[in-house]
């Protein structure tokens, strides 16, 4: 989602933004512009698509001697929201060549503040909702307001979530910023500052951070800073030492970060399960902080791949702790007025700790009165800051945009919440934690297992790649794995992918089985397996493409499939226990194939964003 980086007091300044935004392809985008001043001059570059366009026009440019060396410069990558993929909707975005504004966020009212700045006289050139700030900060400049003064009047006119970054001709070396729900970073250097949406977009500038709170706003100066809260009252904000993640984010031999990632998680899980098992079988989790002094149902909300965690954990704590679950999409929660009747908990999911649905569940939660806890991976994100009690899954950093190593490590720590409360609530006996901790133990091993299931994916991937729709089936704790599986193949691949309860088929979806569409059932010998065989043997006696991805025991039971991907034997307990664990696997694995066999830009799909900062 969009991106902001700024830089006020270095010289190249539009280099190192241009750096910067590098930082936060990941975030997705489809344009990219800079603006910077120069001898009292507003210079903007702009162009759709991949950063790459942007920096071959700065190059030439520099060349030519056309772009001015500068010490101030504002830079955005651009997910449109309002107003298609253009060059004019690209940010900055300008008035009268005279303000640039990047912004991140979305102007709820801009409808009304255009219909009024159009009958002041100003121009619009975009059909985007930013383009209203450049032109208000004009209008309360021209009436001899500072860009502090301006900052504030805009602020009292806009509606929305935002993080924006104002830079004038009139005011060359101070920049303002503000921000409301978007995330947002201020770094401190040796007289310079700098501005991005996350720290790591800063991080070869300065590791020392200040996060903006909502409602703030601030006035950046060379060699001074200014933060105001929401009544314009000075505060200071903690200043946060970050390490620089910048030798993590490479590709280490593979040719995509996903591939890569897919790959890693046998080395990332135990990072994940040592911080949270502790002497072999104790779980370090608090859960007088999590908000379970008293049994008492739990309330989970996600969206996406965090989402499906979220439902396997419903699954494993209602199964091993006997405490009821409700998952909710993160989305909904919070405009259907849910009631909290015997609940005391929140826990939201979330890897990027930025997902703005998520965010403002969670702020739904707390006013509800819940406690509010999170699964997170980017420690210090605004999730991560505004829960009473994180549990990190410490993956590292996920660059591709497919959620992988996030998933599998959000399923250990809900497997391991579902463990310590069985345990808090007298449903397990020791013996049986020891063994389901010994059982995450073996994870690392197991994945690398099930990811020598490669080359009979790629087979699976080679048959489908053509397929104009491919159904997903799963039963009892594989359901959810059959909506993350084709949620990672409509992602990467953009076929059309739906998953079912296997045992829902009959109530509709078999209705969409037609000679060669592609069937794929996650399968596991866990007592239920007769009855998902029925389900695929309807689909098969339709004309429906079966691929099993099963165990060899169930294999046998379903010799009509015309595909099957194997996966080894495991003891019995741990594969029916960390069947969605394991079966993330090849369902990764099938995606990132398909994808790979069709040519998509597997790390950065068409129209998706790794941090997704609108609602
Ligand atoms: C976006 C991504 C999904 C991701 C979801 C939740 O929509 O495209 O792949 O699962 O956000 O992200 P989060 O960072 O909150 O886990």
């Amino acid at each position: 989602m969009c991106g902001v980086v700024a830089v006020l007091g270095k010289e190249n300044a539009s280099q190192l933004v241009v750096e910067g935004l590098k930082k936060l392809e990941y975030r997705g985008y489809d344009s990219a512009g800079i603006a910077s001043v120069s001898q009292g001059l507003l210079q903007t570059i702009k162009s759709e698509g991949k950063l790459v366009n942007l920096t071959q026009k700065l190059h030439r440019s520099t060349k030519e001697k056309l772009y001015l060396n500068n010490s101030i410069a504002v830079g955005h990558t651009r997910w449109a929201t309002h107003g298609n993929i253009s060059f004019e909707n690209a940010h900055p975005l300008t008035s009268e060549n005279k303000i640039a504004i990047v912004h991140n966020g979305i102007i709820e009212n801009f409808e009304i503040l255009k219909k009024d700045l159009t009958s002041l006289g100003y121009n619009f050139k975009s059909k985007t909702d930013t383009e209203v700030l450049p032109h208000l900060f004009m209008k309360y400049i021209k009436l001899g307001n500072d860009l502090l003064e301006a900052g504030r009047l805009v602020l009292k006119d806009i509606k929305g979530a935002f993080a924006f970054v104002a830079m004038s001709v009139d005011f060359p070396n101070q920049l303002f910023v503000s921000r409301n729900s978007s995330p947002l970073a201020i770094g401190l250097g040796d007289n310079a500052k700098f501005i991005g949406s996350d720290a790591h977009s800063i991080d070869h500038l300065t590791q020392r951070i200040i996060y903006l709170e909502d409602g703030d706003h601030a006035l950046l100066k060379i060699n001074n800073l200014d933060i105001f809260d929401k009544d314009y009252k000075k505060v200071s904000r903690k200043i946060i030492n970050i390490h620089a993640e910048i030798g993590l984010i490479t590709k280490g031999g593979y040719n995509h970060f996903m591939e890569k990632e897919i790959f890693e998680q046998t080395v990332v899980l135990p990072q994940t399960t040592s911080s949270f098992i502790k002497n072999k079988s104790e779980i370090v989790i608090d859960f007088d902080k999590f908000g379970f002094k008293k049994k008492q149902s739990l309330i989970i909300c996600a969206a996406g791949t965090s989402y499906y965690a979220g439902m396997v954990g419903k699954y494993w704590i209602e199964q091993i702790a006997d405490i009821p679950v409700i998952v909710d999409l993160a989305s909904e929660y919070r405009y259907r007025k849910p009631s909290i009747f015997g609940q005391s908990s929140m826990l939201v999911i979330s890897q990027s700790g930025e997902s703005l649905d998520t965010l403002m569940a969670l702020r739904y939660g707390k006013e509800l009165g819940l406690k509010t806890n999170a699964i997170v991976n980017v420690e210090g994100s605004t999730i991560d800051r505004e829960v009473d009690y994180s549990l990190y899954t410490r993956v590292g950093p996920e660059i591709g945009v497919a959620s992988t190593k996030s998933f599998t490590s959000q399923l250990v720590i809900l497997f391991l919440i579902a463990v310590g409360l069985g345990k808090r609530f007298n449903n397990l006996k020791t013996f049986q934690i020891k063994k389901k901790c010994q059982l995450m133990n073996m994870l690392p091993s197991a994945v690398a297992n099930m990811l020598e299931t490669e080359n009979q994916i790629k087979l699976v991937a080679k048959n489908i790649k053509n397929s104009k729709s491919v159904i997903f089936l799963g039963r009892g704790l594989l359901y959810p794995l059959a909506l993350e599986g084709a949620l990672k193949l409509k992602e990467i691949s953009y076929i059309h992918a739906e998953g079912f309860a296997a045992g829902e088929m009959k109530h509709g979806p078999i209705a969409l089985i037609e000679e060669n569409v592609p069937v794929i059932m996650f399968l596991i010998s866990d007592g239920n397996e007769n009855k998902s065989i029925s389900n695929l043997q309807e689909a098969h006696s339709r004309g429906a493409k079966i691929i099993l991805i099963a165990d060899k025991k169930c294999i046998d039971k379903a010799p009509f499939a015309h595909f099957t991907v194997e996966i080894p034997d495991f003891e019995n307990e741990f594969q029916s226990s960390l069947s969605p664990l394991l079966m993330s696997i090849p369902a990764q694995l099938l995606a990132f194939h398909v994808a790979k066999e069709r040519g998509t830009d597997v790390d950065q799909p068409r129209n998706l964003a790794k941090s997704v900062t609108v609602e």
